[in-house]
């Protein structure tokens, strides 16, 4: 048996005719951007993450840096200030920073929940402080009642990288409704994947909301006339109207997840891997399936060996990239022991129980 870590085609297939007629239905229409398929999709997208606005955008990286962009256009946050934000997390949330000339400060996970440590925020709070950008990693929620605290308490923005974690939920609220403003990506290989480069901001500022649909528009509120020096970041009407199929079973696919999530919690039993903390269903979309390994690139291999492809999530920290040279001094353990135990197992809407039962029992036997 061959398991691949991740079948696009498979998910694709799944709701092809459901694709199909959406594509045709934009191509035949003569109209390719700013057009209809987007405000469906945002009315949808907004609605289901539980807040008024959603702006789509080229991808997930833009979202974020249009969130920081915006308050920085709106007076709220200035070049230099500081937003904290974890350490291990994929690059794409502290670029979203650095690009906008503010300055990350990395705070580091706990070992078993992978989210940054609510414990350890307080401590790194200075008078240059303006946000908080948390990353719900793997699917997981990182949003604690102790991260709203301090963001009130010191009146610090909330933003969330919902890029992994579509359909996630702490309490009664989706992960993306949880602060100020939510960047979401729809790489195609996210929860809610669209067939190309595709994002999204939600926020219930309209302030904010209007500034980054005009950001995304070249800086333009009114054709011809630009308020901000903007970029071209839109979503086009395709990936959009691909994204509003996919949304319809993004509830159905994330339960897809949680099914072979548990069985994995449940018959993965070898005192060489470790599985991390398992949280309630619903703060858990698994977008991906962490297992930590001392001997990680050994197991990795003999997985291969058997016919199951994994992936690391993340080989190289953002402190240890080159183009944080600053940063490559720095020694952050929890970061670096995630980074160097970590492989993904496979895990998404279409992998079946038998597949899941092969991943179990190859993994047993190591
Ligand atoms: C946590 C996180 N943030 C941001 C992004 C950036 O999204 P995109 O690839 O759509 O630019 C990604 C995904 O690639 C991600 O995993």
């Amino acid at each position: 048996m061959q398991i691949p870590f991740l079948s696009l085609k498979s998910i694709t297939a799944k709701y092809f005719d459901e694709i199909k007629a959406a594509v045709e239905r934009v191509v035949l229409s003569g109209w390719y951007l700013q057009g209809k398929e987007n405000e469906t999709f945002e009315n949808n997208y907004a609605n289901y993450i539980g807040l008024k606005y959603c702006i789509g955008v080229a991808n997930g990286l833009d979202a974020l840096i249009w969130i920081v962009r915006a308050y920085k256009e709106l007076g709220v946050f200035n070049d230099g200030d500081e937003i904290i934000v974890p350490a291990n997390t994929y690059i794409a949330s502290i670029l979203a920073i650095t690009e906008n000339n503010l300055k990350p400060i990395l705070v580091e996970p706990t070992f078993d929940n992978l989210e940054i440590d609510d414990t350890k925020i307080k401590e790194r709070i200075t008078s240059k402080t303006k946000g908080i950008m948390i990353v719900h990693l793997y699917g997981r929620c990182a949003y604690t009642e102790k991260i709203g605290a301090l963001c009130k308490k010191y009146n610090l923005k909330l933003i969330e990288d919902n890029a992994q974690a579509h359909g996630c939920r702490f309490g009664d609220k989706r992960t993306g409704s949880l602060g100020d403003a939510a960047g979401h990506s729809f790489y195609p290989g996210k929860n809610l994947g669209a067939l190309g480069d595709a994002g999204a901001v939600t926020t219930d500022n309209q302030q904010l909301a209007e500034c980054i649909r005009a950001l995304a528009n070249y800086g333009s509120q009114k054709k011809y006339v630009f308020k901000y020096c903007g970029r071209n970041s839109r979503l086009d009407e395709i990936q959009a109207a691909v994204l509003d199929v996919k949304l319809k079973h993004l509830d159905e696919d994330n339960t897809c997840r949680q099914k072979i999530a548990a069985y994995y919690y449940e018959n993965i039993n070898n005192p060489k891997i470790t599985l991390p903390t398992r949280l309630g269903d619903a703060q858990n979309v698994y977008h991906l399936f962490p297992v930590f390994c001392e001997q990680r690139d050994d197991f990795q291999q003999y997985l291969k060996d058997n016919g199951i492809q994994t992936l690391i999530h993340y080989p190289i920290p953002p402190h240890k990239q080159e183009c944080y040279k600053d940063w490559n001094g720095i020694t952050l353990p929890t970061t670096e022991k995630i980074h160097n135990q970590e492989l993904s197992l496979p895990i998404s809407p279409v992998l079946t129980l038998d597949e899941a039962a092969e991943v179990v029992r190859v993994i047993n036997k190591y």
